[in-house]
Formats: structure tokens, sequence, C-alpha cells
């Protein structure tokens, strides 16, 4: 076999590799979201209907591996339980999408290069060869101390800075073989090379410097807008541990419709169970509460849109099992729940529960129940 044949064999070889991801031999023994990214991703699925938490997968996957660096097996199965799902469904999306590392990497950086048409014409190999000298022979090995670890990926939409790559969070541009060697002992230094571009252009101006808009150039800021930004923030290659921007959810918090007074019934509410579950007993009326679902059993509440599987198992704890309950609430009834579905506040009124329940407690049905009904919306 020539040496032609023999280069095209291993190219062969590295994509069917790259093509069959699999979780890492080896794995650490559990996982766990920091208290600030677990409130972070808390905060994302409330983002999504009830029974739509899935769609919350990406996001959290995605925080998973930016506070450990990599997706590990414990990772994947952490977020599968937070969202209700199965964990071969949310292995699929991990080993579905490459931006998802499924081995170790580096301590202090991942390297990633652009091997594209552009980067590869403009020098995209010399800074391959840098990380295969100073990180790992192979693309996804980490470095003799652990710190580094590098891959060749497609293009990264900035071929205007051929060659190019992506270190942690920030694009270092118009690069060399010998700049990228120095930003590599840089890092290892503890220090954090201003990102962008690296032979003296702004952004993507000629470059032996713009021809148009030259009096723009003048008095302009130090950085292009993306390096200042980067340089603001400064976490190019931090671990995220969810403290740097909280995530607001203004939602969660929102106070429901307080009832008018006039339409709180005089008769007092009965005592109901599970108390600990009340969060909020200042708000409206609480509405009559069984002990337990009366003979036959509870209905399937999660025949009202926008109650899944956990908003059923907290209105049973309150003492709601039966559609003609939550028929028969009133606007100070409703102000009540809303206020006491600790996770789920203002639910009730936001996909009009009284509505739905009274078709189903009249034994219609709703186009929503009919699609349940059908093993549409809930996985059976
Ligand atoms: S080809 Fe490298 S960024 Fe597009």
């Amino acid at each position: 076999m020539g040496p032609r044949a023999e280069r095209g064999t291993d190219n062969l070889r590295e994509a069917i590799r790259l093509m069959l991801r699999r979780l890492h031999p080896e794995q650490p023994e559990s996982f766990a979201f920091t208290p600030a990214n677990l409130a972070w991703a808390e905060g994302q699925i409330s983002k999504y209907p009830e029974g739509r938490q899935a769609s919350a997968v990406i996001p959290l996957l995605w925080r998973a591996q930016e506070q450990e660096g990599w997706l590990t097996q414990k990772a994947i199965e952490t977020v599968a339980e937070m969202l209700g799902m199965a964990y071969i469904r949310v292995l699929e999306v991990a080993t579905f999408y490459f931006m998802f590392q499924l081995q170790p990497v580096g301590s202090v950086a991942h390297v990633q290069i652009c091997g594209t048409t552009t980067c590869m014409i403009c020098g995209a190999g010399d800074l391959m060869a840098v990380c295969k000298d100073k990180i790992a022979p192979k693309a996804h090995m980490l470095s003799a101390d652990g710190k580094f670890s590098w891959e060749e990926v497609e293009c990264l939409g900035s071929c205007a800075n051929a060659p190019m790559a992506q270190i942690g969070k920030d694009y270092y541009e118009d690069l060399t073989a010998e700049r990228m060697a120095e930003i590599l002992d840089e890092l290892a230094a503890g220090k954090v090379p201003v990102p962008g571009p690296q032979n003296g252009r702004y952004a993507s101006e000629p470059k032996g410097g713009p021809v148009v808009l030259t009096a723009h150039a003048e008095g302009r800021a130090p950085y292009n807008a993306s390096v200042a930004l980067a340089t603001e923030i400064g976490d190019t290659v931090k671990r995220i541990d969810g403290t740097e921007v909280p995530l607001r959810t203004p939602w969660r918090d929102a106070a429901p419709k307080a009832a008018p007074a006039a339409a709180a019934p005089a008769a007092p509410a009965p005592a109901a169970p599970a108390a600990e579950t009340v969060a909020d007993e200042n708000v409206g009326t609480r509405p009559e509460a069984l002990e337990a679902p009366r003979e036959g059993g509870a209905d399937d509440l999660k025949m009202i849109k926008g109650v899944g599987p956990k908003l059923e198992d907290l209105c049973h704890s309150l003492g709601f099992y039966h559609f003609d309950q939550i028929a028969n609430w009133s606007d100070a009834e409703v102000a009540w729940v809303d206020a006491n579905l600790t996770g789920f506040k203002g639910r009730v009124t936001r996909d009009d529960w009284v509505a739905q329940a009274k078709v189903l407690a009249a034994g219609g049905e709703t186009e929503f129940a009919a699609r349940v009904k059908k093993g549409d919306v809930y996985d059976t």
C-alpha cells in the first residue's frame, strides 16, 4: 500500500472512530451540579410547560459539561432523572452532538482547531502539528500533565480570520504555528491570552488596514466588540460553577392575582392533608380538599393541559384528586392553589384548569385529553 492509500485508510479509521461515539471506559462514581448550577438548571426547566421538561435536555447537558469539562455517565443520568427522561434518550442526545465531549478534556483548556477548507488552506495543519507536539499525538488524548487536550473541528464560522482555533469559550484567530505555541505556553503558565486576531488585525478588515470607513478606525476602542466582551467577562477557560450570571426567572416568583375579597366564600376551608406542602396560606381561599381519592380512584389529572406527573403528585399532596373538585374552584380558590403550587406557581390560571376540568368532569373530552389518551403526550 502506497503512502497516499495509507493516509486514506488512516483518515477513514479516524472518521469511523469519531462516528462511534461511546462513553469513556473510565468514569467518576458520581456527579452533582453545584448549588448555583442546580438553581440555574431548575430555572431552565421552568421555562417549559408541564410535560415538556425534556426540552431542557441540551442546556442541562451543556451546563454539566461546562462545570466538569466533559460529559460523564453520571452527569447524563442525573440530567435524565431531573427531566424524567429515560437514560437512553439523554444518551442519544449526548452521543449525537459532537459539541459534547464524552472523554476527559484538559484541566486547563481543550483546544479546537478548525480544519475546514479556509483554515486548512491557511495553515490549520501547522496548528495541529503544534498541538500534536505540545499536547498529545492524537486528538482527544490528554497531555502528559493532564492540562490540555485538542481536536479538529468543522468550520467555526470565522473563515475571514483563518486559520483559527476555539480555546475554551473564545476564538483565537489569524494564527500561526509560532503564535499557537506561545498561546499554549501562556495558558500553561496560568495566563489567558487576549482572544481575537493574533496578527494585529482589529477584526476582519484587509490585512494591510481598512481601505474604506477609515475615519471609523480613528479613536476606536482597543478591541473589537467580541474581544472586548471576552476580556470583560474573562471566563475563557474557566469552568462554569453557576455563580457567574444568575438566570433570571421572574415568572417563577410572580405573585398570582389576588382574588377580590367579595369572591371568597364564607364557609371555612376544611382541614387538608400534607400541610408541609403549603407555601402561602395568605392568598385567596383554600379549596375543599380530600384525605384520599373517592371510591373508584383518582381521575387522571394529567388530562388537564399543563398538569404533568410532578404537578399531579403535587395536587394529590394538597388533597385534589378529581376533575369536579377543580371544576368548582372559585376565583379565590384558584388564587390559593396558584400560590401554593410550589415550583409551578400560577399554572392554574395560565392553563385555565377550571375550564378544562369542567369539560372533563361533565364526561367530555378536550383536544389535549384526546392526545394524552392516544399516548402522544407522555411516555407510557
Ligand atoms: S473554515 Fe475555519 S472558521 Fe470557517
